[in-house]
Order: C-alpha cells, then sequence, then structure tokens
C-alpha cells in the first residue's frame, strides 16, 4: 500500500493552494480526461529548454547528441513500460494520431472493398472517425461487437461478429465512459484465428495497470502521456516491427527519409523513425520519460488495486443513493459514469463544480452509446492514485445535498 498524502506532495496541483472559481479547494475527478503532472516531470520537460535546447537527430554537435540520447533512452523506458522492444515504439502526439497512423498507414494500404474494421459503441472518437474515413476510402465495412447487458465487449461477442473478411478488430482496453476492462489476450487469439489484427487502444488502460503486449499479442497498441501524468501532445504507437516494416508513414517530410530524387523516389529509413516525420515534440519526450520512471516507482499494481478499492468505496455508497443512476456499477476501473434522476448532466457537472469538484459531464467523445445509455448525456467522475477517500466522502456529500444547478448559486 502507498502513502497517498505523501504522494501528493508530489504535485503541485494538489498542494492544497489551488481552487476553483469561487474558492472551493479543488477535488479533482476528471482524470480519465487528463491528470496533473508531478514536479518531476515538469523538471524533466524544463530541462530541455533551460538545459539541452537542440534538435534531435540531425545536429553533429555534443548537445544535439545529448538529446538524441535521451530521446532515445525515453524510447527504451516507454518500450520496457510495456513489454515491447525499442524500435516497435514510435511517438506521435497521442493516440488520435496513433490510430490515424495505424488507419491510414495500414488500414488504407491494405483494405479494399468487402474487408471488415470489427469495433464496439463503447469506443472513443478517436477508434471509430479514423476508421469511417477508411471505410469510405477503401469501401472496407465497419461492424460492432455486441456489447453484454452491462455494456461490455466480450470474445464470445467477438466470435459472434468476426467472419473471414474481417481485416481489423479495433478496440479499447478499458472504455472511457464504460470503463470496463477488456480482455485484449483473447481478443487478439480470436483476431488471429481469422487473420485479422488487433489493434488495443490503451488510452485509459496503460495509466492505471501493467501492460505487456508480447502477452497481450496485440498487433498495434496506443497510449497518451498526458493521462498518466505526462505531458499533452506526446504518446506512442507501438506495433510489430514487422507490420512497422510493412505499412506506410502518414506523416512524410524532414527526419523519416535517408534519400529522395526528382522523380519522385523515397528511400524510408527504418522504422520508428520512418514514421517521425518533422521536429516532434521533445520537452514533451523528456517529460514522458520521467512519468514512465514516475509510475514505475509507484508499481502499476499498486495503483490498479488502491483506485479499486477507491471506486468500491465510491459504488458503495452511490448504490445506496435513490436520486444517482449509475451506468457502470460493474466496471473494473476507476470510471464511475452516472446521472443524478431529472438533473441534466451538464448542470450536474456545474453544480459539482460550485463545491470545488471536477468531473466531465456530456458524450465524453464516445457518442455512439446514447441509444445504449438511453441518455443524450452523463457525468463521469473519474479518479487516479492521488485522490483520497475523504475526497470520494466530500464527492458524495455534493450529491446528497444538492443536484439541481440553481442550487449552486443559493447554497
Ligand atoms: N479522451 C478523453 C476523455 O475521455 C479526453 O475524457
Amino acid at each position: 500500500m502507498f502513502d497517498v498524502l505523501k504522494i501528493r506532495k508530489d504535485f503541485p496541483m494538489l498542494d492544497g493552494t489551488k481552487t476553483n472559481f469561487n474558492g472551493k479547494p479543488l477535488i479533482y475527478f476528471d482524470n480519465a480526461a487528463t491528470t496533473f503532472k508531478p514536479y518531476c516531470v515538469i523538471d524533466e520537460c524544463n530541462k530541455y529548454y533551460l538545459e539541452e535546447n537542440a534538435n534531435s537527430h540531425r545536429g553533429d554537435y555534443d548537445l544535439a547528441f545529448k538529446v538524441d540520447k535521451n530521446v532515445d533512452n525515453v524510447r527504451e523506458k516507454v518500450a520496457n513500460f510495456i513489454r515491447a522492444k525499442k524500435q516497435e515504439v514510435v511517438f506521435t502526439s497521442g493516440c488520435s494520431m496513433a490510430m490515424n497512423l495505424i488507419a491510414y498507414g495500414y488500414g488504407f494500404k491494405y483494405l479494399k472493398a468487402g474487408d471488415e474494421i470489427i469495433l464496439t459503441e463503447a469506443e472513443h472518437a478517436s477508434n471509430v472517425l479514423p476508421w469511417f474515413k477508411i471505410s469510405e476510402l477503401t469501401g472496407a465495412i465497419i461492424k460492432y461487437i455486441e456489447l453484454d447487458e452491462d455494456g461490455r465487449a466480450t470474445p464470445e461477442n467477438l466470435r459472434k461478429a468476426i467472419t473471414k473478411n474481417t481485416k481489423v478488430v479495433s478496440i479499447a482496453q478499458i472504455t472511457n465512459v464504460l470503463g470496463y476492462k477488456i480482455d485484449i489476450k483473447e481478443m487478439s487469439k480470436i483476431a488471429h484465428e481469422f487473420g485479422a489484427i488487433l489493434i488495443c487502444d490503451a488510452a485509459q488502460s496503460c495509466p492505471h495497470m501493467k501492460i505487456d503486449v508480447k502477452d497481450l499479442d496485440c498487433d498495434f497498441l496506443t497510449m497518451s502521456a498526458h493521462k498518466m501524468c505526462g505531458p499533452t501532445g506526446i504518446g506512442i504507437m507501438y506495433g510489430k516491427f514487422n507490420l512497422l516494416e510493412k505499412m506506410d508513414p502518414f506523416l512524410t517530410g524532414g527526419g523519416d527519409n535517408a534519400r529522395f530524387d526528382m522523380c519522385g523516389n523515397v528511400a524510408f529509413l527504418v522504422p520508428p523513425a520512418k514514421f517521425e516525420a518533422g521536429t516532434m515534440n521533445l520537452s514533451a519526450i523528456y517529460g514522458f520519460g520521467a512519468a514512465v520512471d514516475y509510475l514505475t516507482n509507484l508499481g502499476m499494481d499498486n495503483i490498479e488495486k488502491y483506485e479499486m478499492e477507491l471506486r468500491n468505496y465510491a459504488i458503495s455508497k452511490l448504490k445506496t443513493m435513490q436520486n444517482v443512476i449509475i451506468y457502470n456499477e460493474n466496471a473494473d476501473s476507476g470510471i464511475i459514469t452516472f446521472n443524478v434522476k431529472d438533473v441534466f448532466a451538464q448542470d450536474e457537472a456545474s453544480y459539482l463544480n460550485s463545491k470545488g469538484i471536477c468531473v466531465r459531464s456530456g458524450e465524453h467523445c464516445a457518442k455512439l452509446l446514447k441509444d445504449r445509455l438511453k441518455t443524450m448525456a452523463t457525468v463521469r467522475a473519474s479518479f487516479y492514485f492521488y485522490n483520497t477517500f475523504e475526497e470520494v466522502d466530500a464527492f458524495i456529500e455534493a450529491l446528497k445535498n444538492g443536484g439541481n444547478f440553481l442550487d449552486a448559486y443559493f447554497d
């Protein structure tokens, strides 16, 4: 068990002085949107600008060499974090870019009319919209795994949807609204039986649990640093090396090629450089490395266990409240999605804000879910390891005592 009060001292946003607009101390439960960053991450980003500011993979001087070395070290750290090989880790701006890179670099190249792409209704827009585009460009057909009663995508239901025409199965390991942990290992096995590739969107899982891409046997995996204590604007696409070799780059330009000529012949570098055209977000890469170290030191198993304790505690209280509808009572992550009866989700979020509590409301970029949830909008509270049981108590108290947007102004 780790010491949460000690951990909170690592975060400037949790130093006790931060308040919301009306002076209430902040309780931050929007960690599925983005997480707070510890000092060590901020310091490492600053180190790039203050001490090591040069471009990477271009300069023949010591300063540039230092940056090259650090970018390489961070790539190795991230690779170790997910048990990948260093050359299988491609830096991107985040999960959306990684998913677009897979869709355009692999999907556009290899899919044809009549091929099938399998998704779920619970996916985030970044794992839906690129595939809509690929479907439009290639004539491939989009299909969905039927979710079970709880809203979970199961291997059994993938078996019902998959056919010999399926070429891509793309699915989040933890979905961003319902928060179920999906059995990616079994899904990969099924996809491979049918000759399809399995893409794992790990945006909501890699901050909270151990990932082993070799064990999952996924073909691609995407991550965003900012949801795991790292900076915004950086993430990765992991891909099995043979797939990286055969797919096309999505962006092309400086830094991804060995040579090109006036006839349009281009010799791309080997992966990962082939996919990293343009100057990357170098300070964010520095910070990403520090975030990986920070989480590794805390221990991913400790993080997962603690967040489940917080979740179970919150659910046990919420269940007793007649005015609360919970949409994912049985989920296995720190995401709790709910509504207060007869209160529009955005009004509830504004009301909670008046108590200093930050939650997300609306459709959470998962706009295919509304038919299943039978509501246009929900409130989402999402925990991280620095949240406390006392914060959950304050949240429950706020839900009990309010629930009407106007209450916020007449307290
Ligand atoms: N993908 C982020 C979320 O679910 C922004 O809130």
